[in-house]
């Protein structure tokens, strides 16, 4: 059998993400359990992180197991991912051997690989995280590569835990302002889980620029048309949000500017005005407004929005704790480790 890992929940079928969500309400209930005992799992960061760390290392240790973490070029040695690579530069060994060596010692391995942001035909293809999969004997789990997909059965979870069934749902997807351009990993993650929950998604973002890459558009049609709902996108604010359940935000860099982010920052600097406001929220069904988090205040999000009782972002940065207890607890099961 070959090993399961979660990289994408496309890689899962309905009923596992039900079965993720379920298993994920039940740790919710009862924090302290031994389904980890004498088990640990690798935290393998190249990029800085504040929720996805702790709620990682903290679940493991509820849960009686053990999390160890690694900043690979800082606290650990650089490494290589190019298969055959003549390794005469920075990095200190390759990922055939670091793979493999972290497969002899732990039982989960989870990485986290931003982007390089430099030429996106080749970020797209998330080759640190494969490298991984390729090369480990043990599940690898995405803590953010090009995708997010803890952080969306933590958002599933949230709007679950508000609404029940999400079919039919109005979701509003909507880019917003950022000094920088950022990564588009939530935004491809939330367009996936969206439209697999059968909710009536729309994309909405200032021009054809910052509509998200064609492999997640493709699959996010494919959902919707699976899960009978829908995916449009809009660049008109007021008829996105208007009778919206459920905004979410997120900024992104526009894909065609990838890398060329001078060229890309006067056009994003038109589009400041596509914050979440209280004007905007009012237009929406009495809908709840999430975001991954970090979020810059009165840029993305104005304090009235983050303050009000419809933010559900800190319920959905809680939920990263319990649902990510079930993705190290069943991913073991899958894998026939239990
Ligand atoms: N949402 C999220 O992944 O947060 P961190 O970057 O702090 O881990």
């Amino acid at each position: 059998m070959s090993l399961k890992h979660f990289i994408t929940t496309q890689d899962l079928s309905r009923d596992e993400i039900d079965e993720l969500l379920g298993e994920a309400a039940r740790f919710k209930r009862e924090r302290l359990g031994r389904d980890l005992a004498g088990r640990s799992i690798a935290l393998v960061f190249f990029n800085p992180s504040m929720r996805t760390r702790t709620s990682f290392e903290l679940g493991a240790w509820q849960l009686g197991g053990y999390a160890v973490v690694l900043a690979p070029g800082r606290d650990a040695w650089g490494i290589e991912f190019e298969p055959g690579a003549v390794m005469d530069g920075e990095a200190e060994e390759h990922i055939a051997e670091v793979a493999r060596v972290l497969s002899r010692y732990v039982d989960l391995i989870g990485v986290r690989a931003f982007p390089k942001f430099v030429d996106w035909a080749v970020d797209r293809e998330d080759r640190v995280i494969h490298g991984f999969a390729r090369h480990a004997t043990v599940p690898v789990i995405n803590l953010e590569t090009i995708t997010h997909p803890c952080q969306e059965l933590a958002h599933a979870l949230a709007l679950r835990e508000r609404f029940g069934d999400l079919r039919g749902r109005k979701y509003v997807l909507t880019w917003t302002y950022h000094p920088k351009a950022l990564n588009t990993a939530v935004a491809n993650s939330a367009l996936l889980i969206a439209t697999r929950l059968g909710m009536d998604v729309t994309l909405l973002c200032p021009t054809p620029e910052y509509v998200l890459d064609e492999r997640y558009m493709a699959l996010g049609h494919a959902n919707a048309a699976a899960a009978g709902g829908r995916l449009t996108v809009s660049h008109d604010i007021e008829s996105a949000y208007r009778d919206a359940d459920v905004v979410y935000a997120k900024s992104w860099g526009a894909l065609p500017y990838f890398g060329r982010w001078p060229d890309e920052k006067p056009i994003r600097d038109r589009y400041r005005h596509f914050i979440v406001d209280e004007a905007k929220m009012a237009l929406t069904n009495g809908g709840v407004f999430s975001h991954c988090l970090p979020l810059r205040r009165n840029v993305k999000a104005t304090d009235g929005v983050m303050d009000a009782p419809y933010c559900i972002a800190i319920d959905e940065a809680e939920n990263r704790l319990h649902v990510q207890k079930a993705v190290m607890t069943r991913l073991l099961a899958w894998n026939g480790r239990a």
